[in-house]
């Protein structure tokens, strides 16, 4: 089966709004898009990355598959938010193997779960950190015997949940990824330039993730509790509607006039929070790293359309702000995706595009 032979795996984004599935074929003529597909979860179902309503979540999931009549079972899906904490450290350089030991004990300092509980992993950036080779730099950092060191420490619990429920789905789940590494992997392959330093920012339902890259690797990353939902909520108590006629009213679908005004206010406060923390980031981005200047922000997320967000980010920060588009690079059939729906649904597919990139086999 050719399925097999390429080793190609299901990107499955499972998101607390809703679940992002995107299948590619790896082919002489490029990356074609095969599936794409999206299915919505009711708002308690999965809670700031943990999940709540396994039944709810997995029938979801085998609608997904069934609806798009995808045969492949291998997936690729990813963890955020509060469950996992991705870190960039500092150690003497070792050898791999004294390094995990080293690296057990530095971590207990920067996690601030019970580190029995977590399920650690690492990433060696390059002995001494992303410098230029022969460069001043790395010179230094090599007499000093550092090198950097990408954390990714995971709670065990979480990450059970997530394969338990792939594993009821009827699936088999072969890469465990984190949002905002499937999203960089998205912006590598879809971006116009990637060897600059840029902050990709993903705003979705519940969690507003952030991550400095610089030459494709990440410099600080980081999830926080803001999102679409903060609006929908607030549109929910204020004008009494259910959360469906309140997403409605927010994505611009129910009739409007007197409560205009009411509407604006609710998005002016969410966006200038989320624009508050994202210079926060960016602001301690530059401190740690003087020497670098984020060029552009790429935001993605369903919550980066909402109106004013991308404008007054660009103003408050200064810098380009641009939306991310994952599918720019796949080769798509017109006749079978509609390329007004995938424009539509761009923001949202980034973190799917990004796992369906990965292969059996990975980390
Ligand atoms: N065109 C749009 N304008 C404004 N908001 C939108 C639009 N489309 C979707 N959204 C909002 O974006 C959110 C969903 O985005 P996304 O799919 O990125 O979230 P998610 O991945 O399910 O959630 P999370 O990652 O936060 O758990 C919802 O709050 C939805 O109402
Ligand atoms: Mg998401």
């Amino acid at each position: 089966m050719p399925i097999a032979k390429k080793n190609q795996l299901i990107g499955l984004d499972i998101g607390s709004h809703s679940i992002k599935l995107v299948e590619i074929d790896d082919s002489k003529k490029g990356r074609i898009l095969k599936n794409f597909g999206v299915i919505g979860l009711p708002p308690d179902a999965i809670v700031e990355g943990s999940i709540k309503e396994m039944e709810i979540v997995s029938s979801a999931i085998k609608n997904l598959f069934k609806n798009l009549k995808v045969k492949n079972k291998n997936v690729a899906t990813s963890i955020s938010g509060f469950s996992v904490i991705v870190k960039k450290i500092t150690v003497s350089s070792k050898e791999e193997s004294e390094l995990e030991a080293t690296i057990q004990d530095e971590a207990e300092q920067y996690i601030p779960f019970d580190i029995n509980e977590v399920n650690l992993d690492f990433d060696i950036l390059s002995p001494g950190g992303e410098v230029e080779e022969g460069s001043e730099e790395e010179a230094e950092k090599e007499e000093t015997g550092e090198m950097e060191v990408m954390l990714v420490a995971a709670k065990k619990d979480i990450i059970d949940d997530y394969i338990s429920l792939l594993q009821i789905s009827g699936l088999e789940p072969l890469v465990l990824d984190v949002d905002a590494f499937a999203l960089q992997n998205a912006f590598e392959i879809s971006a116009e330039e990637t060897s600059g330093c840029y902050a990709l920012v993903n705003v979705g339902a519940e969690e507003l993730g952030i991550n400095a890259i610089k030459g494709g690797v990440s410099l600080f990353a980081r999830d926080s509790s803001y999102g679409g939902s903060q609006i929908t909520e607030q549109i929910m108590s204020q004008f009494n509607l259910s959360f469906e006629e309140a997403e409605k009213m927010k994505l611009g679908g129910a009739k409007i006039s007197k409560e205009k005004a009411a509407l604006e206010e609710i998005f002016t406060a969410a966006v200038s929070e989320w624009v508050q923390e994202i210079k926060r980031a960016l602001d301690f981005v530059a401190s740690t790293y003087a020497e670098e200047n984020i060029e552009k922000i790429f935001v993605t997320g369903g919550s980066c359309r909402i109106p004013g967000f991308q404008k007054y980010l660009q103003m408050e920060t200064d810098i380009p702000v641009e939306e991310l588009n994952p599918f720019a690079n796949l080769v798509v059939d017109e006749k079978v995706f509609d390329p007004k729906y995938l424009k539509y649904m761009a923001p949202q597919a980034g973190v799917a595009v990004g796992l369906a990139l990965r292969h059996i086999g990975d980390k």
